[in-house]
């Protein structure tokens, strides 16, 4: 009879939980994610909770502290990347499935939105600010267009911390009213570190994120002691520790890292004019030869993530007036916020510090960048290692944890948290350990970030007889050895 009553209460225990875990919050799940994978997600969850605190690494104060959702996940293991294991036995060779096969699929792991996150300023403080002592850096910027995940943008906040370091963020105006409630409480949370421009219309052609990011610049730069900005939108991880990027920036010593090609014809108008005068570019055109203010500026296209050091945004916010530019720039139907810092960047005549030229592009030949990664795949999933592709480009999942330690860029576009929450977290975890547990591997490699062509260009191209070779400089692997 006892034993009956026990094992009631248990049932009904389960029950308790399961119902508050999953069914009450069912509306935060992916709508896309089927009955049964929310099931198998929501039972883990639930033997995380069982085994109380006693595995619970939240527990050690000095540990990355992973949520219920991810516990399970056995980072180490991911990282090796291991498609098939192969066993040599005297039978011959056994093949098993790798660990990564064992986590993506119907075990594939979302986030769950906490719906009772605790927003109060010390908490927040608690979940962000780490608890180790941080050695002083060249400080960083970041400015990035924001409009879904809280959780996730907290996140991101939480891996590139540093009291030196500055957060800009503007968000859709079209955003649910809670997240832009949750957004503003964060930022009132970090007076010192944190800004909130006005919220702005964006879409999905790209409309008003260069103005998003160029009032983050006029924002930014009444803040002093940081070198680089970095522009970012909702979805970018970035894969390097907050001292690596202050290595790297150290090396690029004032290059900007800009992606920028050829202008794509499609978007030309005839009726815009791109000429500095026409568009009221210099705010003192005094000293600026005519031929500058004449000749139409070369419109290069490329993306927006972007790192710019801090000479080129007094520059354009200075200097310059881009307002005309970024209005007619935005009358464009699509890929509107993609020929800002590019165009800015190969017309050299224009001088913004750090640039680069459009010899390169002239000669058909596309440079290196090292701030953004993103693989555009279109309808070949099977050039993403997820097989999943989201407006034409990759979403980035576990299977992809190793190239995005290994490879050399900055920021990935794009991780989606309702997709997959692990190699967030294990990305999170990663730079945790290499931030504060002096964990080195794999190392960074400065010889591909000394050798860039830009960086090489920046150096050296105001001495006589200066010859810019497109074809050297550092290009990196590929991320299709990955696959
Ligand atoms: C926490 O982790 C550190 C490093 O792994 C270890 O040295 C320490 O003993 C742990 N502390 C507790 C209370 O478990
Ligand atoms: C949030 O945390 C604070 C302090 O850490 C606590 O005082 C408060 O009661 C918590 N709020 C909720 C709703 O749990
Ligand atoms: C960095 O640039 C400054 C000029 O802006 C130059 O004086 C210095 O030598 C450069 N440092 C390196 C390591 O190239
Ligand atoms: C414009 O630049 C010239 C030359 O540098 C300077 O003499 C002049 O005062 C500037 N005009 C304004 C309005 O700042
Ligand atoms: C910048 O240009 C716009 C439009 O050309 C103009 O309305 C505005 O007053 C200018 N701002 C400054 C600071 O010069
Ligand atoms: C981070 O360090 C902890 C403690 O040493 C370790 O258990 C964990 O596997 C490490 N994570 C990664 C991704 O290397
Ligand atoms: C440019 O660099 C490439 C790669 O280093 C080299 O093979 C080529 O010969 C160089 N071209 C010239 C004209 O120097």
């Amino acid at each position: 009879m006892k034993k009956l009553v026990l094992y009631i209460f248990f049932i009904s225990i389960f029950f308790l939980v399961f119902h508050s875990l999953c069914w009450s919050s069912s509306h935060d799940f992916d709508e896309n994610i089927p009955d049964n994978r929310k099931l198998l997600i929501c039972e883990k969850m639930i033997r995380v909770l069982q085994k109380g605190n006693s595995e619970n690494p939240c527990k050690n104060l000095s540990h990355y502290c992973r949520r219920p959702e991810t516990v399970h996940i056995n980072c180490e293991k991911a990282l090796q990347g291991d498609k098939v294991n192969l066993i040599f036995t005297k039978e011959g060779i056994i093949l098993l499935q790798s660990y990564i096969n064992s986590i993506i699929g119907i075990n594939r792991v979302p986030l769950i939105p906490n719906p009772s996150l605790n927003m109060s300023c010390s908490e927040i403080h608690k979940r962000i600010i780490p608890r180790h002592h941080m050695p002083s850096l060249n400080g960083i910027a970041f400015a990035r267009t924001v409009h879904r995940d809280y959780e996730f943008i907290e996140k991101t906040v939480q891996m590139s911390w540093h009291p030196r370091n500055r957060f800009c963020f503007v968000m859709d105006e079209k955003a649910k009213e809670e997240f832009k409630k949750k957004m503003r409480k964060l930022v009132g949370c970090f007076e010192e570190q944190m800004i909130l421009m006005e919220d702005l219309p964006f879409d999905s052609a790209g409309h008003n994120q260069n103005l998003a990011h160029y009032k983050c610049m006029e924002a930014l730069l009444k803040h002093p002691k940081w070198s680089y900005l970095m522009l970012l939108q909702n979805h970018d991880i970035i894969t390097k520790t907050v001292y690596e990027l202050d290595q790297i920036f150290g090396i690029l010593n004032g290059t900007n890292d800009v992606l920028a090609g050829k202008e794509l014809e499609e978007r030309r108008r005839d009726d815009q004019k791109w000429d500095p005068r026409s568009s009221n570019l210099f705010k003192n055109e005094s000293n600026i030869p005519a031929k500058v203010l004449n000749e139409p500026l070369k419109i290069a296209s490329g993306g927006i993530e972007a790192s710019i050091s801090r000479g080129a945004v007094e520059w354009l916010v200075e200097t310059v007036n881009v307002t005309k530019f970024l209005e007619q720039q935005n009358e464009i139907d699509y890929g509107a916020d993609e020929q800002f810092i590019s165009t800015f960047q190969l017309n050299s005549q224009l001088g913004m510090p750090g640039h680069f030229t459009t010899e390169c592009i002239d000669q058909n030949v596309q440079v290196a960048q090292i701030t953004r990664m993103a693989q555009f795949a279109y309808s070949h999933p099977e050039k993403c290692a997820s097989r999943t592709v989201r407006h034409n480009a990759c979403l980035f999942g576990i299977e992809d944890l190793k190239a995005m330690t290994e490879l050399p860029y900055l920021v990935w576009n794009k991780v989606y948290p309702s997709f997959d929450w692990s190699v967030i977290e294990c990305t999170a975890e990663l730079i945790y350990n290499r931030t504060f547990l002096g964990q080195t591997e794999p190392g960074l490699d400065q010889g591909y970030y000394e050798n860039l062509i830009t960086v090489n260009y920046h150096k050296n191209h105001l001495k006589p007889g200066f010859k810019l070779n497109c074809s050297s400089g550092s290009q990196p692997r590929s991320y299709e050895d990955y696959l």
